[in-house]
């Protein structure tokens, strides 16, 4: 229908003859001549109709907001001083010799680009949504982005080979999404919450190097990084090590970001220990935009004259007593501001938030008279506390304390506007621990096929595995490890994360099998797509990259999914729906 795009239409085109087609963006009469922007999927064009054209200019009469038309007419300069420089085609209109109405459109639910209005609404009616030109850009860069990451595997031998999305359970440690059956009636099939086990199922049958685009469904707690469905780029490949797993997705990362703008991204990345991670940010997934590390300072309140810090010193295994020094903090923060923070880290399980602040006589806070002049001295010389900063301390059980200096770190660097947001920080977390224990119960920390290395630990938890996560900006990008492929090994791991025999041959009696028939020594990972998008275009949501994406509460409110069903179609797959009392 078209003979240019409008973003193509310029001064080249002075005197010729044009037929663009889309949407009126916009609908101006100034007495005598409308004035009409009309937008396709990512730009404008003024489209002028005079009554010198009679026929286009009565049609032109009955445009309306997002009216779909097909416009034919002669470009032409734009007159002296009607020129607009934010648009590719601001020089140039073109004057309409024949416009046809091909549809017309209700007036709009909401005046597209408002942000104040409610995202539910811009939900429901998302393809609206998706009409403006900075949605259509985030889903070019999204396609940009699939087609690089094809491009280098593909280069590198990687066959695209999809997997069963009406499955078994696969252990990524979320609910299930469950489908019932039809034919087996009472048996139920699980969406896969990655294609873990058929890609490792892959590697058994010598495909050698496996990649997909996959859909993954897990039924958990949504978050802004958080979607039930999302997608993966999910790679496997076998005969390898860790080093060579993780040169393929730096191949791959590059790619993408090159392809997609960033020719600044170059691999290798930096590399740091779980371990360090967590003792120094508080985070296996820590942003580094900014410095700020916490320093150990346990040692410190073994001879502190306050029973509390001197107790939780006893114990160096389980405890922490970890110091952030924060520069130029005391200066920054007003009292008010530093009983908001003790409030933010209450939030978290900290039972207060004590601090030391070093003024020009010297240092100040509850905390200095606990400290002998000794550890005192000590203490301001391993943070290296100058006049006008500040040092927070976190002092308890390990987990909580990390976990809750971690975020304190992060919301100060929020605070102080210490992140570069046009950072790219890539870091790779690896030695991962093997397992985690909450609340006694022994859980894998990846996923059960993760290669442990040395199992012979006095303590479950410090069995380390060959895991790896790459982070982007405080943001848990990817996961991958070696696998286990001895079945022996895998056995091992079962009975270690308490799953009996019977149970593990119910649950992965195929993998275990498959494992007896010649498994090759293989690993991969799987990069979050949704999260790499959203992050390579800046987006603070998640559900901005997705093009249906479900509310917070897990529905599309477009399709109004989930809903209820026929009571024939429960009937076939004997089913009935009980409500249960709260
Ligand atoms: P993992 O569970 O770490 O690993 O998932 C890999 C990456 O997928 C993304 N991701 C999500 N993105 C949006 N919404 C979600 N609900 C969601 N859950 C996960 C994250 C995450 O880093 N099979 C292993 C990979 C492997 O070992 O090869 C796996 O799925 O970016």
């Amino acid at each position: 229908m078209r003979t240019h795009y409008c973003s193509e239409v310029n001064e080249s085109h002075i005197d010729q003859e044009v037929t663009v087609c889309g949407w009126a963006n916009s609908y101006r009469d100034h007495g005598g001549i409308i004035f009409i922007d009309l937008r396709d999927n990512d730009e404008v064009v003024q489209l002028v109709c005079d009554p010198t054209y009679e026929t286009p200019y009565k049609e032109a009469e009955k445009v309306r907001d997002e009216f779909v038309l097909i416009a034919t007419g002669k470009v032409r300069a734009r007159g002296e001083g009607l020129e607009n420089p934010k648009l590719k085609t601001g020089k140039i209109e073109i004057v309409v010799t024949d416009l046809v109405i091909e549809n017309r459109s209700k007036p709009l639910p909401y005046t597209l680009g408002d942000k104040s209005v409610n995202e539910e609404i811009r939900l429901k009616y998302r393809y609206l949504d998706l009409r403006q030109k900075e949605a259509y850009n985030t889903f070019k860069i999204r396609s940009k982005a699939a087609m690089a990451a094809r491009k280098v595997l593909d280069a590198n031998n990687f066959l695209e080979v999809e997997t069963p999305i009406l499955t078994k359970s696969t252990p990524e440690g979320a609910r299930d999404y469950l489908v019932p059956s039809r034919v087996h009636n009472g048996e139920f099939y699980a969406l896969p919450q990655s294609p873990q086990l058929f890609k490792q199922l892959l590697m058994v049958g010598g495909f050698d190097r496996y990649f997909q685009i996959a859909k993954c469904f897990r039924d958990e707690d949504l978050r802004a990084d958080r979607q039930p469905e999302f997608t993966q780029i999910d790679v496997e490949l076998s005969f390898c090590d860790q080093e060579q797993v993780i040169k393929v997705a730096e191949d791959m990362i590059q790619g993408i970001f090159n392809e997609c703008g960033y020719p600044e991204v170059k691999p290798p990345f930096t590399r740091m220990s779980h371990y360090e991670a967590m003792e120094k940010y508080g985070s296996d997934k820590p942003d580094l935009r900014f410095a700020m590390p916490m320093v150990e300072v346990i040692d410190l309140f073994e001879d502190s004259n306050n029973d509390i810090f001197k107790n939780i010193a006893k114990d160096k295994a389980h405890n922490r007593i970890k110091a952030l020094k924060v520069d130029g903090g005391d200066n920054h923060f007003s009292r008010k501001d530093l009983k908001e923070l003790e409030n933010y880290v209450r939030k978290f399980g900290a039972k207060g938030l004590a601090y030391i602040q070093m003024k020009a006589e010297g240092p100040k806070g509850p905390l200095v008279k606990f400290l002998s002049e000794e550890s005192l001295a000590t203490l301001l010389e391993r943070v290296e506390l100058k006049e006008g900063d500040v040092v927070f301390f976190g002092a308890g059980h390990k987990k909580e304390v990390l976990d809750y200096m971690g975020r304190l770190r992060l919301e100060i660097g929020r605070q102080m506007d210490l992140i570069d947001k046009d950072a790219l920080n890539f870091l790779w977390v690896v030695d991962f621990p093997m397992f985690e224990v909450e609340e006694g119960k022994v859980k894998a920390l990846h996923h059960p096929f993760t290669m442990p290395k040395d199992t012979n630990k006095e303590h479950i938890e410090d069995i380390e595995s060959v895991a790896f996560d790459i982070v982007l900006n405080g943001v848990e990008l990817g996961g991958g490890s070696m696998r286990i492929h001895k079945p022996d090994v895998q056995e091992e791991v079962f009975n270690l994360l308490g799953i009996g025999e019977e149970e593990a041959q119910e649950k992965f009696g195929f993998l275990l099998e498959a494992l007896n028939f010649g498994a090759p020594p293989h690993g991969g990972f799987a990069l979050g797509f949704d999260r790499l998008i959203m992050l390579l275009t800046k987006r603070d949501n998640i559900r901005d990259v997705i093009a249906f994406p479900k509310t917070q509460r897990a529905s599309c409110v477009l399709t109004e999914a989930p809903s209820p069903v026929d009571k024939e179609q429960l009937k076939e797959l004997a089913l009935r729906i009980r409500k249960i009392e709260q």
